[in-house]
């Protein structure tokens, strides 16, 4: 069964005035309105096809794309806002799509719909969030895999149906297909990578503990949470700035009361071998005294703002900043100097060694802007996608909006993709290193120029859960620099689950803890097991540099690997509390360097090999070793 129609309010009429066939089922979400099965099987030119004065619609064509597609098919549409195709896959064993929680990492087949769609949302099961990867991976029964990246940045949604099957249904742009054929998970993602950009050579710092919150509220509640980790001895190299070290909540502001002595205070942290992230939001207050604020004034004069559907006067709305704000176009390449000459600015202010942005689906408090959106097609297309409120507005602008490289409607979802590059060489050039950029938005080819964390997501056990499948799936996305907030973001975290989640975090690519409850916070015996799970962390930080390097170069993953001499066997082992348990693959050799409290010191400690042999008594490995931050001729290859 092939959902024939896939927006809400189905009806026998609705279904039947479309030609399609209705059968009531008790199937769980399986659609009662269906593509009879008399349906053109493969692909042929004509059928129901209908001309139209821009062309064909209703269109069905041979098939020209590999084998892996020829299988039972129904009806492709094309219109100019719907397009919809269906393939059939080889086995049910179907991953990726994203972004949105997944309680698995391999999806279930049954009558699943995922919409993708750019949106300021707290992770919520199957809801659209913060960013778009219409690429999923299909792993045969021989175990060969391939991947199949749909490259379109409108909204859509995909539906996985047990026959097994797929339909994607996109409301513009073309269906632009790209097939990766592995045969392994690692090759697919290999070419994967190379198609769209491989991940970023990340610092060795960035590899290390970071901590931040949302609400120090003062540099006194900062500089105490920063001496408790230190009193602890707790590795911990970032220190991040959430938005309340800003005055009022304004971009390239400090708050000079509450956080007074702050760019004093980044020198210390400097100084004991840490570094610095701050965050930037992506909107400027429109309402500050003429003169006064120059990140608006700059920008009005250089006109880098999304403009309303006139394509002259920006798009106003409502987000952190007092009063109202503007949203700087970074598809716009006076946007682009605009900002770099900001950043570049600020690092004189704030001595800072990365940008965090953060907002940018872009995210504004209203349903689109001020005064509303018109009522015409492109604001309410005829089809929604399966994406939260079924509202292209929510929480954003009006897709009529005008940005430089087209419609809202068509670039919405690459507004974050768009702010990273920008970003990435602005702190490259602020720094005269290698740049750290961590965004919460992201699109196909993110991870070329930035990481991503799994966004604000709650203190509960299955969340700790399925941050788990989060970070496998952004492996799968290009984007290996991936983590979740340790212990949560939303609501207050608990002793054991705080515990707990510090030791898988210990394990994340990249691992923040970002909740009011620190791991210095519980207290002497929290801290010490917090110490001590971190310090195996920093031990094999040479090890994670190097998978990260693999990444950066061949676009391996980074993290699990199932070795290729696998057996699987069930053990149960002891996990008190004091304790997490860690295996390591035989065969395999894995550099070590005794810790540290910052990746600073532990550079200059003695190395070691943990030597894990084989049945055959053999073992391998390699190791990547440079300055840690360089770029250019002394780092990594670009
Ligand atoms: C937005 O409007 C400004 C004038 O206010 C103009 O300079 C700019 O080019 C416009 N940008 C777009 C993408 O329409
Ligand atoms: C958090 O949210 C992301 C989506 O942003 C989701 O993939 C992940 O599983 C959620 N849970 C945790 C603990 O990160
Ligand atoms: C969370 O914990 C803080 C103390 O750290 C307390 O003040 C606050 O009321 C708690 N919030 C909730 C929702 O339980």
């Amino acid at each position: 069964r092939v959902d024939c129609h896939p927006q809400p309010g189905a009806s026998q009429e609705s279904c039947e005035a479309r030609g399609c066939t209705w059968c009531t089922t008790d199937v769980p979400n399986a659609p009662w309105c269906f593509f009879p099965e008399d349906s053109p099987y493969g692909y042929s030119l004509g059928g129901n096809a209908e001309k139209t004065d821009k062309g064909w619609s209703k269109l069905t064509v041979s098939p020209s794309v590999c084998h892996r597609w020829d299988s039972p098919l129904v009806d492709l549409f094309f219109s100019n806002q719907y397009l919809q195709i269906t393939t059939a896959v080889p086995s049910t064993s179907v991953y990726g799509f994203g972004e949105h929680e997944h309680v698995s990492f391999k999806h279930s087949m049954d009558f699943v719909t995922y919409g993708m769609y750019s949106r300021d949302q707290a992770p919520t099961p199957n809801a659209n969030l913060y960013g778009v990867h219409p690429f999923y991976m299909c792993v045969e029964d021989d175990s060969n895999a391939h991947g199949v990246l749909l490259l379109n940045s409108n909204a859509q949604d995909v539906s996985l149906s047990p026959n097994p099957s797929l339909t994607f249904r996109t409301i513009g742009g073309i269906l632009d297909f790209y097939v990766f054929l592995g045969p392994t998970p690692e090759n697919v993602v290999q070419q994967y990578t190379e198609a769209i950009g491989r991940p970023h050579m990340p610092a060795y710092w960035s590899l290390g503990f970071q901590l931040s919150r949302w609400g120090y509220g003062s540099i006194d509640v900062l500089k105490e949470t920063v001496n408790r980790m230190h009193h602890y001895d707790i590795p911990y190299d970032v220190q991040h700035l959430d938005i309340d070290y800003m005055e009022r909540r304004l971009d390239f502001t400090y708050d000079k009361e509450n956080f007074a002595g702050l760019p004093e205070y980044l020198q210390e942290l400097r100084k004991a071998g840490m570094h610095n992230v701050i965050i930037l939001d992506p909107f400027i207050s429109k309402d500050e005294e003429p003169g006064t604020y120059k990140p608006y004034d700059l920008g009005e004069e250089m006109g880098v703002w999304v403009n309303n559907s006139d394509g002259v006067t920006p798009a106003v709305g409502e987000a952190w900043p007092p009063g109202h704000s503007v949203f700087p176009d970074y598809t716009n390449p006076r946007t682009v100097e605009w900002w770099t000459q900001l950043c570049l600015e600020f690092k004189n202010v704030l001595d800072y060694d990365g940008i965090w942005i953060d907002m940018n689906e872009p995210s504004n408090f209203l349903r689109g802007q001020f005064p509303g959106c018109a009522d015409n097609d492109i604001n309410n297309p005829p089809y929604i996608p399966s994406i939260s409120d079924r509202s292209l507005a929510q929480k954003t602008l009006c897709p009529d909006s005008k940005t430089y490289l087209g419609e809202h409607y068509n670039t919405h979802s690459l507004f974050g993709w768009s702010q990273t590059e920008p970003t990435f060489h602005a702190a490259q050039q602020a720094t005269g290193k290698r740049a750290f950029v961590l965004s919460r938005s992201t699109f196909v080819g993110s991870g070329k120029h930035g990481g991503h964390w799994l966004g604000d997501n709650f203190s509960q056990w299955k969340d700790m859960h399925y941050s788990i499948i989060g970070m496998l799936e952004f492996n799968l996305f290009g984007m290996p620099y991936i983590g979740a907030d340790i212990c949560g973001f939303n609501y207050n975290t608990t002793y054991e689950l705080c515990l707990r989640w510090m030791q898988l975090g210990s394990f994340y690519p990249f691992s923040r803890n970002h909740n009011e409850q620190d791991p210095a916070f519980f207290g002497e015996e929290f801290a010490k097991i917090s110490r001590a799970t971190l310090r195996i962390r920093y031990s094999l930080l040479p090890y994670l540099y190097t998978l990260f390097y693999e990444s950066h170069v061949h676009g391996n993953t980074v993290g699990y690997k199932v070795p290729s001499a696998w057996r699987g066997t069930y053990a149960t082992v002891d996990a008190p509390l004091n304790k997490i348990p860690l295996f390591i693959r035989g065969g395999y050799i894995l550099p070590e360097q005794a810790p540290a409290t910052t990746t600073t010191k532990s550079r200059l400690n003695p190395f070691g090999l943990i030597v894990a042999l084989n049945e055959q008594g053999e073992a391998s490995g390699s190791l990547f070793w440079d300055d840690g931050d360089s770029i250019g001729e002394s780092g990594p290859p670009l």
